[in-house]
């Protein structure tokens, strides 16, 4: 799977795409990163890609041509891929969202917004809007950081068999998972529940089904 984010601040992605899951994800060849700064394809010597909105208002808005330019380039190294935008929108990111795209594994083009957003007519270059929550974030940034992490811990070959998806919190319908401890069995007071120290494989399995919350 190919993921490449069209954005204004490619430096945001280093760290979080070359850590963890992430790094385990590439090293593993389950997904390659591509991070395309969108001010290469700024119009004039200052690079503009921004202007003030029609009818008037406050802030700035994303000119199109910038997108548009930068979306043929992502969709040559990736015809088919889907463009999603990170956007306010009626779609909020949930975890069947991300399955779907990972069950999919079609190549994405995130795009990120700043400033007042999207100048409307970016969004015909668009298959999917998503939000990541009814609250409003500076840029788009994080939410694709957070849009990519659901997605690619979920491919193949990424998560450890300790790790598995499949028993996590929102894999089955609105489930939180289980309760979990570690050692030690006692501390401050506070006893890790005495079922999960029998070794009682069914029982076990019971407990944490009947906690699931
Ligand atoms: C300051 S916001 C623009 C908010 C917009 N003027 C509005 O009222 O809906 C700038 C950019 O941040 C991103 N953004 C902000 N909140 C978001 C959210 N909850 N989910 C996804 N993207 C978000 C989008 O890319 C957006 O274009």
């Amino acid at each position: 799977m190919k993921i490449q984010v069209i954005t204004l601040f490619p430096e945001m992605f280093e760290q979080v795409l070359n850590s963890s899951m992430m790094w385990k994800a590439q090293n593993n060849n389950a997904v390659t990163f591509s991070v395309i700064n969108l001010r290469n394809f700024g119009i004039g010597p200052r690079k503009q890609v921004d202007d003030t909105p029609y009818g008037g208002g406050n802030g700035m808005l994303l000119k199109p041509e910038p997108f548009f330019e930068a979306i043929k380039f992502a969709k040559e190294k990736s015809p088919n891929a889907l463009v999603i935008a990170m956007t306010p929108s009626k779609t909020v990111l949930t975890q069947k969202i991300a399955e779907n795209f990972a069950n999919e594994q079609k190549d994405l083009i995130i795009i990120c917004g700043h400033y007042e957003g999207f100048d409307e007519r970016i969004f015909t270059l668009v298959d999917q809007k998503i939000s990541i929550g009814q609250f409003v974030l500076t840029g788009g940034e994080l939410p694709a950081m957070v849009l990519i992490d659901t997605v690619v811990r979920l491919l193949p070959n990424v998560l450890g068999g300790e790790d598995s998806a499949l028993i996590e919190s929102y894999s089955d319908g609105d489930n939180i998972e289980f309760p979990q401890y570690t050692r030690p069995a006692e501390y401050q007071g506070l006893k890790v529940p005495e079922v999960l120290l029998s070794g009682h494989h069914a029982n076990i399995d019971k407990w944490r089904k009947e906690n699931y919350r």
